[in-house]
């Protein structure tokens, strides 16, 4: 590999970056968030990357989900906690339609910084910067809370670390115990449709785990139903916080970005030249690339041979986010690309960023059609170049918030402002969330059984 190091991004040129006033304090906070323990450790990265070798391979599926960003003012116990439980409840129902093994990977504990489409936003005449998500500057109009402040990152830091362990406390502390499948419907859904269908299914996982519990397979025997796995992810934007939590793992002497286990490059910073795949290269996390309706062939086989020169399966995972109407045009040829160079990937459907609307009222949004229509035709895809529809990526939340338009509950355009919270862009709520699954399960379980069988026959 060409030298690398760390700090190396900042010689090459950067995008979507704040401009911090003081430098000063800027680089004190650096140093300081060096010298703090890694939120991850290399051998869970590790781990992961093993998990994304398997979907790339058909073996498993991977589900990516939380928050556009994750906020200051929002953070607490009970949203985290419902997040996750609306993940353990659509990994569940996907497991049980296709009999296959589901990774989970939350956008959760460090999510916090966004890339914007311009730099400076003017009401009534008054321009200032743009809101760049909590880890450089606040939400609200006024000039001092729009400055980057480098104190942000120490706290988003500390959230980090506190939402991590209360992840890892949830994952292996009892509530994702297989038994409280029952528990993860959350108290609102109990009389959607949604609801009553999760807590059908419910009542048959409860059946085969009596009937493999007189067979002697338990959760006191056997860990996989006691506990599960959570990593954690977000968009490697802030390349300053990122370089600050980058350690050599001794084990091995290789570099892996301990913020997260696994991280992105954004739609508007993939530039192949550029500050974030030069910092991404040489980190060894699992890696993910969205891809964007303005991405071409060419673009994407060089960032592969950039960030992935060996080739190692569970490296990659480019994230398709056309918009509903795209993925037929563009999609084919980008897998046809791949496959013809013969590159590991493992590929997933973000259906959320191509599909974001202004409604009438002005709120920002997104119709669950188009995120339904979007993720069936990634599988079709798929299905016709005969490749593995891996993953999706969705933004999505334990809360009852009315920011997407549709699903089983029908929000209207008139109906956002009722619970219209996020911080950045609008999200599945726990019901459209559950629908989605239960819908995308259907497909899964048939696109599956044919590549499998496919593979079968050619191999
Ligand atoms: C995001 O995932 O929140 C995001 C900004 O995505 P993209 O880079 O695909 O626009
Ligand atoms: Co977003």
């Amino acid at each position: 590999m060409k030298q690398w190091t760390p700090s190396g991004w900042r010689n090459f040129p950067i995008q979507q970056q704040p401009t911090y006033p003081d430098q000063n304090t800027l680089n004190l906070v650096e140093q300081n968030l060096a010298q703090m323990p890694p939120l991850v450790f290399a051998g869970e990265v590790r781990q992961l990357r093993q998990h994304f070798e398997d979907v790339t391979a058909g073996k498993a599926f991977l589900l990516q989900g939380g928050d556009c960003a994750e906020s200051f003012a929002e953070f607490n116990a009970t949203n985290i906690r419902d997040t996750f439980k609306v993940m353990l409840q659509m990994a569940v129902v996907l497991t049980f339609a296709a009999a296959c093994p589901v990774v989970k990977v939350g956008r959760l504990a460090g999510q916090f910084a966004k890339p914007r489409s311009a730099g400076t936003e003017v009401i009534d005449g008054v321009e200032l910067p743009s809101y760049r998500g909590d880890i450089i500057n606040c939400i609200d109009f006024t000039a001092e809370a729009r400055t980057p402040d480098p104190h942000r990152l120490v706290r988003a830091y500390n959230q980090s670390a506190a939402t991590l362990n209360l992840l890892r406390a949830f994952a292996q502390g009892g509530l994702a115990d297989l038994h409280q499948v029952h528990r993860w419907n959350l108290g609102f859904l109990a009389n959607s449709s949604q609801g009553e269908r999760y807590q059908h299914l419910a009542d048959r996982i409860d059946e085969a785990l009596a009937f493999m519990a007189a067979c002697g397979i338990s959760s006191h025997n056997t860990s996989a139903i006691r506990e599960t796995d959570f990593y954690t992810s977000h968009e490697a934007l802030l390349l300053n916080y990122e370089e600050a939590l980058t350690r050599q793992d001794s084990l091995t002497g290789d570099w892996y970005d301990c913020s997260a286990h696994m991280l992105w490059i954004g739609d508007r910073t993939r530039q192949v030249e550029g500050a974030h795949v030069e910092f991404l290269r040489g980190v060894h996390n699992p890696i993910g690339i969205k891809a964007g309706p303005t991405t071409n062939t060419d673009d994407l086989i060089t960032l592969l041979d950039t960030l992935n020169p060996a080739n190692e399966p569970g490296r990659i995972n480019v994230i398709v986010r056309m918009g509903a109407g795209l993925v037929e045009k563009n999609l084919p040829r980008l897998i046809q690309a791949v496959q013809k160079e013969g590159k590991q990937v493992l590929w997933s459907c973000d259906p959320m960023h191509g599909n974001t609307i202004k409604a009438g009222t002005g709120y920002k949004t997104r119709a669950f059609d188009d995120i339904l229509a979007e993720v069936k035709h990634f599988f079709a895809a798929h299905q016709a170049e005969g490749t593995y529809a891996g993953g999706v990526h969705f933004e999505m939340t334990g809360q009852n918030v009315t920011e997407c338009i549709g699903g089983a509950q029908a929000i209207t355009e008139e109906g956002l402002c009722d619970r219209y919270h996020t911080h950045c862009d609008p999200r599945l709520n726990a019901d459209q969330a559950l629908e989605l699954a239960f819908l995308i399960s259907e497909t899964l379980k048939e696109c599956r059984q044919y590549y499998l069988n496919g593979s079968k026959t050619n191999g």
